[in-house]
């Protein structure tokens, strides 16, 4: 099968380097151009690696950074990723999807447009269809695009217990990551040996993104989820690994066993398609009194080039009415560049992407 060409848009950064990690001898997608900005116009990839775990093969470190160019990814590319952050993501990303462009898009900046899909393989493939009321459909152009980081991880539980359960109330806590503030990200003085119990608008995007993810499409439209979601969010001295507190009210009285069959055995339509991106098992459940960890569990999944795409569940407790776990993914992958790429997998076998 010839592969779709795709461009990397800012390549330079923490979410373009994962795309270009897990782009990297993918089945379906071969990059032709990585993009980022003039800073980095002319300079080799393998110059500006930013990713301290992972080194490129010897084409890739080889291939040429270059200007932001619609014009010029609209001529080489079908589809692209994208890393950018949201400010500058929104005016490019409308006019490449207006060029015909299909665009797998990490930025938050069209993420609430009600014509475009907040996607999670798992929790709500259907709601893919939203590409079609974009007005660009017809010439192939379109927006997909992934949640935060930290929405992520917590949305594929939430979507096993709500289908079983309902969801009432949620109250998270997160410990995130130095990674999920891109690169450079935080000062060093401020996070080492710190805790920062703040993080620019990520509280307002969990507790809105959430209930889009987890909404019903009914007549060609989401119709929102309706359970009280309530978020704290703290930058922690972790390079890679988003740890969140959850507890949880639901409709249905459920027993702790009972709420581990649901999540052990959660599977979405999604996992029956063999996308080469999507974990086999996309919920791992631990028994162990002092797991999910960063270190230990960020890189959770199966096969291969699904690692760092499963969510690690833990500590599951009940007190009253009230249900507590902690969970744990991997917020440049699972909750980044590993999001559009299976986006745009979803996207290929339904027929989206052609
Ligand atoms: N990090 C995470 O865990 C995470 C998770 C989910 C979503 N996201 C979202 O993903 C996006 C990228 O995040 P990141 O963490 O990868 O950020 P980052 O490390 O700061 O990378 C930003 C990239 O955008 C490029 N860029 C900046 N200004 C530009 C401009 N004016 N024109 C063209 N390119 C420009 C940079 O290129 P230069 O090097 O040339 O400046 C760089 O390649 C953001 O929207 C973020 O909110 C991040």
């Amino acid at each position: 099968m010839k592969r779709i060409e795709v461009a990397v848009l800012g390549a330079t950064g923490m979410i373009g380097q994962r795309f270009v990690q897990l782009l990297e001898g993918h089945p379906y997608f071969e990059i032709v151009g990585l993009y980022a900005s003039e800073r980095s116009e002319g300079k080799r990839l393998g110059d500006m690696l930013k990713l301290k775990d992972h080194v490129f093969g010897r084409e890739t470190s080889r291939m040429v950074v270059e200007q932001i160019d619609v014009r010029k990814i609209k001529k080489e590319a079908r589809m692209a990723f994208s890393g950018l952050p949201s400010d500058i993501a929104k005016d490019y990303e409308s006019s490449l999807a207006d060029s015909g462009v299909a665009v797998f898009s990490n930025a938050g900046s069209h993420r609430m447009r009600a014509d475009v899909p907040l996607l999670i393989p798992e929790v709500n493939p259907d709601h893919l269809e939203l590409v079609r009321r974009q007005k660009t459909f017809g010439e192939g152009g379109y927006i997909v695009t992934n949640p935060n980081c930290s929405t992520t991880g917590l949305a594929i539980p939430l979507k096993a217990i709500d289908d079983a359960y309902g969801l009432r109330t949620v109250v998270v806590s997160t410990y995130q990551a130095v990674s999920g503030a891109g690169y450079p990200g935080v000062p060093s003085l401020d996070i080492l040996g710190n805790i920062i119990p703040f993080i620019k608008s990520e509280e307002e995007k969990m507790e809105t993104e959430i209930l889009k993810l987890l909404g019903k499409m009914k007549g060609g439209r989401v119709h929102f989820a309706d359970f009280e979601m309530l978020a704290n969010c703290a930058r922690v001295p972790v390079i890679d690994g988003h740890l969140e507190s959850v507890t949880y009210e639901l409709k249905k009285e459920a027993s702790v066993e009972a709420l581990r069959k649901t999540l052990s055995s959660f599977r979405s339509e999604a996992q029956g398609l063999g996308l080469p991106t999507l974990p086999r098992v996309p919920i791992l459940l631990r028994d162990e009194e002092d797991r999910p960890q960063p270190l230990m569990d960020a890189w959770a999944g199966e096969p291969e080039r699904a690692r760092g795409m499963a969510v690690t569940v833990g500590r599951l407790r009940k007190k009253d009415n009230y249900y507590k776990m902690f969970i744990l993914s991997h917020n440049t992958i699972r909750g980044g560049a590993g999001g559009s790429v299976s986006n745009a997998e979803l996207a290929c076998a339904k027929g989206i992407l052609r």
